[in-house]
């Protein structure tokens, strides 16, 4: 069996034509969406998210102020800068890049965060949210991936899921979102990891199955039910090599898979458009 691809473009594409629309009707009422962005250090990597992010962010209409702080910089300038975002009236939407230098407090900054300009969704106060179903910006890979499964009208409602992993940044929020009571959720969820070591015992009877661990390989053919969807979103890198979670053999068993490039990734960043033109709405 050849699995059916589920690439994340065309998800991407429906969200941000949505965001478009949603930015427009802003900006006829003379309200300028901005999304701000704060980068700590001279990271390449971290530079070029930043760019693409921009880039995107001008393309849909947003303001994109940016401030970039040395590597040197102390967690108290950090925070400064996070201040002078929280209390710009212009400024709707907030990102801090991650990862920031190893002498910074990354969770410590985000709890600095005005909660309803966090366009991550990870603010403590948006975890519980998302927790008690209360309206608020979601966690963009988790979404991303309810989203992705919704366009290409996968039944989620009633199956059963089985999450690799059970991170802050996916797996435990996904879990949150897909046993939410929701058309496009509503699922059966459970969540596997290290202290499940029979965790493929739970992957072989999934009807959906998300890796989420982040070790290269974990998920094989023999781990996927015959006809199954895989998702894969869990990666490494090794340098600039992006080592996926779904080995790509698993094509051979699932009904349907996202592919090894280009498949959660573009989902993720739409949600994070989403989540700032939400942001935008709801402090304009
Ligand atoms: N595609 C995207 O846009 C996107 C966005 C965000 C994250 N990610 C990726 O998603 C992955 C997870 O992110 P995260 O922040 O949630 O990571 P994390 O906090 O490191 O969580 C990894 C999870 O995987 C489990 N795990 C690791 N090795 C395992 C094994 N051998 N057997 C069973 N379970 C195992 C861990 O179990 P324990 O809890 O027991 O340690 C943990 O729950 C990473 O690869 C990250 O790069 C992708």
């Amino acid at each position: 069996m050849s699995a059916r691809l589920l690439p994340g473009a065309p998800v991407a594409s429906s969200v941000l034509a949505d965001v478009s629309e949603r930015v427009a009707r802003l900006r006829e009422r003379g309200v300028v969406p901005s999304l701000a962005t704060i980068l700590v250090g001279s990271d390449d990597a971290s530079a070029g998210y930043i760019r693409i992010k921009q880039r995107q962010a001008a393309e849909l209409g947003f303001a994109s102020p940016h401030k970039h702080l040395p590597d040197d910089a102390k967690q108290a300038d950090l925070e400064a800068a996070i201040a002078s975002f929280n209390d710009d009236p212009d400024v709707h939407g907030l990102l801090i890049q991650y990862p920031v230098p190893a002498h910074l407090d990354y969770d410590a900054a985000l709890l600095t965060v005005n909660p309803d300009m966090d366009v991550d969704g990870m603010h403590p106060l948006n975890v519980g949210r998302l927790s008690l179903g209360l309206a608020g910006p979601k966690p963009c890979t988790p979404a991303g991936i309810e989203a992705l499964l919704a366009h290409y009208e996968i039944p989620v409602s009633g199956r059963e899921v089985v999450i690799l992993g059970r991170g802050a940044t996916l797996g435990r929020p996904l879990a949150i979102l897909l046993s939410q009571k929701r058309p496009t959720a509503n699922a059966a969820v459970t969540v596997v990891h290290t202290g499940v070591p029979d965790w493929q015992r739970y992957t072989q009877r999934a009807d959906i199955v998300v890796a989420a661990a982040g070790v290269p390989g974990i998920l094989q053919p023999s781990h996927v039910k015959p006809g199954a969807v895989v998702i894969g979103a869990g990666v490494r890198y090794e340098g600039r090599r992006l080592l996926p979670d779904v080995d790509e053999s698993c094509a051979e068993v699932a009904g349907a898979i996202t592919p090894r490039v280009g498949g959660v990734g573009p989902t993720t960043v739409a949600m994070l458009f989403r989540n700032a033109v939400q942001a935008a709405e709801t402090l304009s």
